[in-house]
Formats: C-alpha cells, structure tokens, sequence
C-alpha cells in the first residue's frame, strides 16, 4: 500500500516480526532461552480456529516454541484447570493463551484467573488489568498494545489528543482506555458504548476513534470531524455471494465513507489484526527476556 492515508498494519506488523526475530536469535545465543508459548483451544468455533492456527504460524515464523492443545467443545472447568497448570509449571512455556470465547459452561474468569500473570501475555488476569490501571509493569493487552504501535509508527501524536473509543469489551476498549490515559500516552479519552445517547455528538469531537463494537460500517463519514485519525478494529462477516467462502470481512468503519474526510485510516483487513499478533509475539519475547516483572 502506497497511500500515505492508509495506516499499513500488514506492514508495520513485518517490520515489528523482523525486528522480534533479530531479539530471538540473541536470547537463544546469549541465554540459550527460546521463547515458548502454549495456546488452548476449546472446541470447535472457525473464527477461533484460524486465529490460532495464524498464532502458531506467527511462532514458526519467529523461532518461538509453540504447542497447541485442542480440546473437545464439552471439555470440564477442571480439565481445562489441569491443562493450564501443567503449562504455569513448564519452564518451557513462557507464555499461555486460552483462545476466547470458551464455550458457555465455563467460567472464564476462573480460567483467566489460573492462568500464572506472569505468563499471561494476552494482559487479560485481574493482575495485569489492575497493574495496567495503576500504571505498574504489566502485559498489555495485544490489540490496544498494537493500535498504540500504529499511532507512534505513523507519527500520530496521543498527548492531550481528544480519543474516542467505541466499545468497552475486556480485550479492547477498556484496556485501550486505559492505556491511552497512561502518561505515556496522555490522551483525554472518553468510552462510548450500546448505551451511549448519540455516539455522533461525540465523535465530531474526536482526533482519534477508535472503533471496536463488532458492528459493520456502523462510522459514517457525516460522524467525524476533518483530519480525525480512524483505528477499525470491527472484523465483521457479511454475505458476499462473489466471494468462494459467500462472506467478506468488512470492518466497523464505513471505510469508502469517511476516507476523503479523515487524515489516517486503518484498512479492513491489513489494519489492527495483523497488530495483534505481532504484539502476541512481543510479549512473549519479553516474559521469556524476563523483562515485565523484573522490579517485583
Ligand atoms: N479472542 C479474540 N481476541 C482474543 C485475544 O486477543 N486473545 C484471546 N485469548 N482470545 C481472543
């Protein structure tokens, strides 16, 4: 992609892999240490599926270590509790990822929170949120933690910028919040969700949006003011009946819309997705560099 409008996560997502390779292949050399990291996938969900499967390649790519447990849709809490206590206790795994959602009779919660924090690189145990908020060293969740990487590779200032996050799940929005109110970062962030009374009053205030509501083309070109930065991490299937598999991938922006108003935008797909894999591997890195919890 060549349009300087368009953020190429495609692209930035390389460069961050090529430079995770050149840290592998020092830790192996210097420590003899190769960053391992386990998935668990429950049952039999697609999307899920292809995310992992994506993950595991990513891992192949960079050197890291990887095992993937596939367990039944009807797979028990204490199962799946076992499963994550053999991987908190391999020296080996330096990082273990429960694919979510897990299917409808187990407690996610209770699943997250057994996970070992310090090898919970997806930044999703009590622990790390608490120490995200509080602003003490932490994984960050990989999705806000890539968005924050497009910003400052494609030179958009956060500091005293008006964002506006749309959605407040536990693996975005919330965490994007709160990572943007960091220091670091400095934004004036406000949350916007089903609930919110007119989402439009809002955005035509925004510098920043960041879209993550799961619901496609839902930002109009006539909700945003000019030179906004757009971030659409929507990843919605629509029917598609040119298409061999009968959907699209389309995201939570209305891309064609609002690109001549906007001074940056993010493509769907070739955005935020292939961020958060890149940060998924960052994060390892850095637990198997021992790194996030050295002043403990
Ligand atoms: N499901 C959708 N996104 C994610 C993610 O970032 N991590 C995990 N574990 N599950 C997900």
């Amino acid at each position: 992609m060549n349009d300087s409008k368009i953020i190429d996560g495609k692209l930035i997502s390389s460069q961050i892999k090529e430079e995770i390779k050149v840290d592998v292949e020092k830790l192996k050399h210097e420590k003899g240490i190769t960053p391992g990291l386990a998935f668990i996938l429950v049952g039999e969900d697609p999307a899920s599926k292809v995310y992992v499967n994506s993950k595991g390649k990513a891992c192949e790519q960079l050197g890291f270590y990887s095992i993937t447990k596939t367990l039944p849709e009807d797979t028990t809490e204490d199962i799946l509790l076992k499963q994550i206590d053999e991987f908190n206790e391999d020296k080996n795994i330096h990082g273990i990822l429960v694919q979510l959602p897990l299917p409808k009779h187990i407690n996610e919660l209770k699943i997250i929170e057994a996970i070992n924090f310090k090898k919970d690189v997806d930044g999703f145990h009590p622990q790390n949120v608490g120490r995200l908020v509080t602003g003490a060293k932490s994984f960050t969740p990989c999705t806000p933690y890539g968005i924050t990487e497009l910003l400052k590779r494609s030179n958009v200032d956060t500091t005293g910028k008006n964002v506006v996050v749309i959605g407040r799940s536990n693996i975005v929005g919330k965490p994007m919040a709160n990572l943007l109110l960091k220091k670091k970062f400095n934004s004036t962030v406000t949350v916007c969700h089903s609930a919110t009374k007119d989402i439009k009053s809002y955005t035509l205030n925004a510098d920043i949006i960041i879209v993550a509501m799961g619901k496609a083309n839902f930002l109009k070109g006539d909700m945003i003011q000019d030179s906004c930065v757009i971030i659409d991490v929507g990843m919605n299937r629509v029917e598609d009946n040119t298409k061999k598999t009968g959907y699209r991938l389309t995201g939570d922006v209305d891309y064609e819309d609002c690109y001549d108003k906007c001074s940056k935008i993010t493509p769907v797909p070739g955005g935020v997705g292939p961020m958060t894999i890149a940060m998924l591997m960052k994060n390892t890195l850095e637990s198997a560099q021992g790194n996030v919890f050295n002043d403990d």
